[in-house]
């Protein structure tokens, strides 16, 4: 680069601090002294901003040195428009003639193209000589079919719905809209929610008491910090669950400490006397699949109540159930010890990256100064689109569609898997967008995810949700939710070859039919 020094600085630099516009460059002020107030042209042509730093008293040498070394060095790339030569030199203050006569020398010097009517242009290889070579080609690791879980049918997004709410909220959002806003977010989103979740979900949501966060990950990053900083160490998790969730709980100073799980869920006598907190997921058990049953959930608001501690409730999946009634949130038997967490993750797509939590009053502003701290508040727009999107219908549309399409692929994968084997042992498939499959004894879940790889299909083990120390059943967390519609059927099959193969399968228990619990 080269370098600035003594008054060039002043009178040569066309390096304008981040964050403004070109109407506030030196030619900007230029023209506004001339008494030219129009704004800068705008064609691409001409209204292109290079960071350009000229050094030395030759200002034409000076330039032509800096342009050289940004195609030189591959900052230029090959092929990249240079702004007008009426704006370059506009931008940095020196005459127009002075810029055509550095493009000259370096359009025939090679450096540059100049072709009537496309402008000037870095010239396509003019960099190669010093570029750095190009990375050896990886052949992709991943499998081209996935039923891993975790993530809804991406190619399901309603895409139109989102974009026309998006159109309808930001062409009607009021211009306060586009500043700062309140660390809960955008009020419209959190009324929209407050009559969503009290009417779907039956919990106690008043908009004030919503906050809205980048995902359930942030939502548990906020509160753990926030229980941290009141003198927490610990909070229990349930045996089975995300890794990741664990790492969070961890990142934010406390110990996360696992419960046993059993068929009715969490074992909720076995909460650490030490925790602060209980994280569950009583609507439909992450990974396992059921639900927490009437009497837990009773002992896990007593337990809050006594201790004076809360539950987290991670109701993360609960529109999707096809076999059962909905299963309200615990939160709404005691607002002041549940916090209830939502997230549009499943219902639309990770990529939104919005979640909303009820927090209790005692610890709203706690949540919020840590809420503020951390980002000062989520994208306003995405949330205005949102809201817009639950308030038209849509959302409530798009779930009941959903709902359909996961019970119709639920009912193939189990199908197929009874074609393929007798009576397999498949559980949790009542709700959700994954099932758990069962191995034979002796079978390990690895040898089976790598068989499958080796078929080009991506599988994920019980393994990979139990903490270090937890025994787990070996069992595959089939999620039937993720492939695209049309590779759905072709995932499948390659499961049912994998598992025909190697004869993994667990025979039934006894007489047991299996079914959803
Ligand atoms: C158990 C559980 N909770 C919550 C979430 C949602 O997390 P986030 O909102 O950060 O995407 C997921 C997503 O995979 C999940 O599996």
């Amino acid at each position: 680069m080269v370098h600035l020094h003594g008054d060039f600085l002043g009178q040569f630099c066309a390096r304008r601090p981040l964050g403004r516009s070109m109407s506030e460059t030196r030619g900007g002020a230029a023209r506004r002294r001339a008494g030219d107030t129009s704004a800068p042209a705008a064609s691409p042509a001409t209204g292109l901003d290079l960071h350009i730093e000229l050094a030395g008293p030759r200002v034409r040498a000076a330039l032509e040195a800096a342009l050289r070394e940004g195609v030189q060095t591959g900052r230029l790339a090959g092929g990249m428009r240079l702004p007008a030569t009426r704006t370059l030199a506009a931008d940095l203050g020196i005459a127009r003639n002075t810029v055509a006569e550095a493009y000259g020398q370096l359009v025939a010097e090679g450096w540059l193209t100049a072709r009537q009517g496309s402008g000037t242009r870095v010239a396509e290889d003019a960099a190669a000589w010093s570029a750095p070579p190009p990375a050896a080609a990886t052949p992709s690791a991943e499998p081209r079919y996935s039923l891993r879980p975790g993530q809804p049918d991406l190619s399901a997004f309603p895409r139109a719905a989102w974009l026309a709410a998006a159109r309808r909220a930001i062409l009607a959002a009021p211009s306060d809209a586009f500043g700062y806003a309140d660390p809960r977010g955008r009020p419209e989103l959190r009324g929209a929610l407050a009559a969503y979740l009290a009417r779907a979900r039956g919990a106690w949501a008043p908009a004030d008491q919503i906050v809205i966060c980048s995902g359930f990950t942030q939502a548990l990053s906020l509160l753990c910090r926030v229980l941290a900083s009141r003198g927490a160490a610990a909070v229990s998790v349930e045996s089975y669950g995300h890794q990741h969730h664990r790492d969070v709980i961890q990142a934010s100073g406390l110990s996360p400490r696992p419960i046993p799980v059993d068929d009715d869920g969490a074992v909720i006598d076995h909460i650490s006397g030490s925790s602060a907190a209980v994280l569950l997921t009583p609507s439909h058990q992450f990974p396992l699949g059921m639900p927490l049953a009437p009497r837990r959930r009773a002992q896990a608001v007593q337990w809050a109540r006594r201790a004076g501690e809360v539950v987290i409730e991670d109701d993360y999946d609960a529109e999707f159930r096809y076999d059962r009634r909905a299963i309200g949130a615990v939160q709404a038997l005691a607002p002041e010890h549940v916090i209830y967490a939502g997230t549009a993750s499943k219902t639309l797509a990770p990529a939104v990256r919005l979640a909303w939590v009820v927090v209790p009053r005692r610890l709203l502003p706690d949540v919020l100064s840590a809420k503020s701290l951390t980002d000062r508040h989520g994208s306003s727009l995405d949330e205005l689109t949102l809201a817009e999107l639950i308030a038209s219908g849509d959302y409530d549309r798009h779930i009941r569609r959903s709902r359909l399409l996961y019970r119709r692929r639920r009912d193939r994968l189990v199908a197929a898997l009874g074609r393929s084997m007798p009576r397999p042992e498949i559980s949790g498939i009542a709700a959700g967008l994954h099932a758990v499959l069962r191995l034979a004894p002796g079978m390990r879940e690895a040898d089976v995810v790598a068989a499958a790889a080796g078929r080009g299909l991506a599988l994920e083990g019980m393994r990979d949700y139990c903490p270090a120390g937890v025994t787990y059943p070996e069992a595959l967390v089939v999620g039937y939710g993720t492939p695209p519609a049309h590779a759905f059927t072709t995932a499948v099959t390659r499961l049912c070859a994998v598992l025909q193969d190697r004869g993994t399968l667990a025979p039934p228990r006894g007489a047991r039919q299996q079914g959803p619990p």
